[in-house]
C-alpha cells in the first residue's frame, strides 16, 4: 500500500519528530546511561566487599560498562546526524528486516537520524538498545526501563484505588446495571473514557513532567472525565457501542501499549466487558516481547502488576474518601485484582504469548508488534497474527503508537477518514483505537477545526491533551 502523502520526519524543524531527535531521545538515552552506571556501583561495592574473587560478577561489570559505551556512542551519533548503523546479527528476531529497511531507506539519502522517517528510526531505537543487551551473557534478559515503569506505578496507587472502588459499587448494583440496557450504554462509554485516558501517562514522553502533572492527568473520576469530554476531537463511541451490543459471546484483543497505570485502565475495561454485558466472553492481550518505547507492557509486566497490586506495601497507604475508609479501599482493590486472577486461570483473560515468554525470545504472533511497519502490512508480514485477528469481535489499540503505525505515520490531511487511512487494514476485523495525541499525525477530523487549533498555537497534535476514540466495524 501506498499512501498519497510522505510520512512524518525531523526535516521538519516544526514538528514533534524533530523535538523528539533534538530533547527526547537525548534524554531517554541518558537515563539508561544513569541506570547502569548506578546498578554497576553497586555491583562493584559488593564485589568490593566479598573477599571471594567472583570472575562471573567481575565479567558483569565489565559488560554493563560496554552497554554503556555503545549508548553513550549512539547518543553521539544522534546529535551529529550520522547515518543509523545496521544491527548486529543477535540472533533474536527482525535484525534483517530492520536492516533491509535501513538500506532502502541509504538509497534515497534518509538514513540518517535527522531524515529518516520517524516511525522507522523510533522503533529501530528500541531495537537498537535491545540489540545491546541481546549481545551479552550477563544482561540478556534485563529491561533498562523497569525500574521507571514500577516507580512510576507506585505513584497511581490512588487513582486505582478510586477505580477499584467504582468497580465495588458496580459489583453492589450488579443484578441491576446487568438488567437495563441503557445504563450498561452509560457505563460503557464512562469505562471507555477511562481506558482512553488511561494512555496519557506514558513514560517516554514524561521526560518533563511532575508527580503532580502525572496525577492530574490520572484523575478518573466523573467530573474530570466530563471536563475532558470537549478534549475528545473525534469520538465514535455510539456506533462502538452499537457494535459491542451486537455482540454474541465473543472474543475482544487489546494490543496494549503502556504497564503500569494504562495497563490496569485496560485490565479494568476488559473486566467490565466480560463481568457485566453478555456481549464479550473472552480478552486475550497483546504485549511486546522487548522492552520497547520505554514503558510498553512485556510479559513479565503483566505478571507482576498482577502481584503488586496485590502486594500490600507497593502503593502508599489508600487516602481515605468522604465515604471510603483506606481499609475498605484495600479490600475493593483486592477483590477486582482477584476476580482478574480467577479470570487469568480460567482462560477468560489470556496473554497472546505463553506468559513465561522471556525478554528477546520472540514468537510469531507477537514480533510484527515490534517490527517498523505500518500496520496496513500485517496480512503480508505477519499472517499468523492477522489470521488470529480476524476471528476477534473487536481489536483495542490503545495509545499513540499504535495510531501512528495504523496511519502509517502519514502526513494525511487531518479530515482524512479514518477508514481510509488505516490503508487495506480496514474492514479485515473491527478496530477500536483509543488514543491521547502524541505525535502529529491525526486523522478522523474536521478539517476546520484542526485548523483552528493548529493557528491557535495549542500543541494540541503532542501534548496528551486531546484524544481520539476511532471506531471501524468489519466491512
Ligand atoms: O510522541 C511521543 C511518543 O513518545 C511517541 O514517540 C510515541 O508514539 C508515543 O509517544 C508513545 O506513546 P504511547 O505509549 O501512547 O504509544
Ligand atoms: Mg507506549
Amino acid at each position: 500500500f501506498e499512501a498519497p502523502y510522505p510520512p512524518y520526519d525531523p526535516t521538519d524543524k516544526s514538528g514533534f519528530s524533530y523535538d523528539t531527535v533534538i530533547k527526547r531521545w537525548p534524554i531517554i538515552l541518558t537515563s539508561v546511561i544513569d541506570h547502569l552506571h548506578r546498578v554497576n556501583h553497586d555491583l562493584f561495592v559488593q564485589a568490593q566487599r566479598t573477599s571471594i574473587k567472583d570472575d562471573s560478577q567481575d565479567a558483569k561489570i565489565k559488560e554493563a560498562q560496554e552497554i554503556i559505551g555503545k549508548v553513550s556512542a549512539l547518543k553521539y551519533h544522534m546529535a551529529r546526524d550520522h547515518a543509523l548503523e545496521p544491527i548486529a546479527e543477535d540472533g533474536e528476531p527482525l535484525v534483517d528486516t530492520y536492516n533491509s529497511e535501513l538500506a532502502q531507506l541509504g538509497k534515497s539519502a534518509k538514513n540518517t537520524w535527522f531524515t529518516a522517517p520517524w516511525l522507522y528510526a523510533e522503533c529501530y531505537l528500541y531495537r537498537l538498545i535491545r540489540s545491546y543487551f541481546a549481545q551479552t551473557k550477563h544482561w540478556n534478559t534485563y529491561d533498562p526501563f523497569l525500574h521507571q515503569k514500577q516507580e512510576t506505578f507506585k505513584k497511581s496507587g490512588e487513582a486505582i484505588y478510586h477505580l477499584a472502588t467504582t468497580m465495588h459499587e458496580f459489583e453492589v448494583e450488579r443484578d441491576l446495571i446487568q438488567s437495563d440496557p441503557e445504563k450498561l450504554g452509560v457505563l460503557f462509554r464512562e469505562m471507555c473514557q477511562m481506558c482512553l485516558w488511561g494512555n496519557a501517562t506514558d513514560l517516554s514522553l514524561l521526560t518533563h513532567m511532575s508527580h503532580e502533572d502525572i496525577q492530574r492527568l490520572q484523575s478518573v473520576g466523573k467530573d474530570a472525565q466530563s471536563a475532558r469530554k470537549e478534549f475528545i476531537l473525534k469520538d465514535d463511541s455510539e456506533a462502538l457501542w452499537n457494535h459491542i451490543a451486537s455482540l454474541k459471546n465473543e472474543r475482544v484483543d487489546f494490543v496494549l501499549d503502556n504497564a503500569g497505570f494504562e495497563l490496569v485502565t485496560d485490565l479494568i475495561f476488559a473486566d467490565f466487558l466480560v463481568t457485566y454485558t453478555p456481549y464479550v466472553s473472552k480478552v486475550i492481550f497483546h504485549p511486546k516481547l522487548i522492552p520497547w518505547f520505554v514503558s510498553d507492557v512485556m510479559p513479565p509486566d503483566f505478571s507482576s502488576t498482577i502481584t503488586s497490586l496485590l502486594d500490600p506495601s507497593f502503593f502508599p497507604p489508600p487516602p481515605s474518601g468522604a465515604s471510603t475508609k483506606p481499609e475498605e479501599f484495600k479490600q475493593n482493590l483486592e477483590s477486582m485484582v482477584m476476580r482478574w486472577q480467577k479470570y487469568i486461570s480460567d482462560g477468560t483473560f489470556e496473554l497472546s504469548v505463553p506468559s513465561d515468554t522471556k525478554i528477546g525470545e520472540g514468537n510469531a504472533k507477537a514480533d510484527f508488534w515490534t517490527s517498523p511497519y505500518p500496520y496496513w502490512n500485517m496480512k503480508e508480514r505477519a499472517p499468523e497474527l492477522w489470521e488470529g485477528l480476524i476471528g476477534s469481535g473487536l481489536v483495542i489499540f490503545k495509545g499513540d503508537l499504535n495510531y501512528r503505525k495504523l496511519t502509517g505515520d502519514i502526513r494525511w490531511p487531518a479530515s482524512t477518514a479514518f477508514a481510509t487511512a488505516i490503508g487495506p487494514l480496514a474492514g479485515s476485523f473491527p478496530i477500536l483505537s483509543l488514543r491521547t495525541n502524541k505525535a502529529d499525525v491525526v486523522v478522523g477530523v474536521d478539517q476546520d477545526i484542526a485548523d483552528r487549533l493548529d493557528k491557535s498555537g495549542e500543541k494540541w497534535r503532542v501534548n496528551g491533551k486531546f484524544a481520539l476514540v476511532s471506531f471501524l466495524a468489519r466491512r
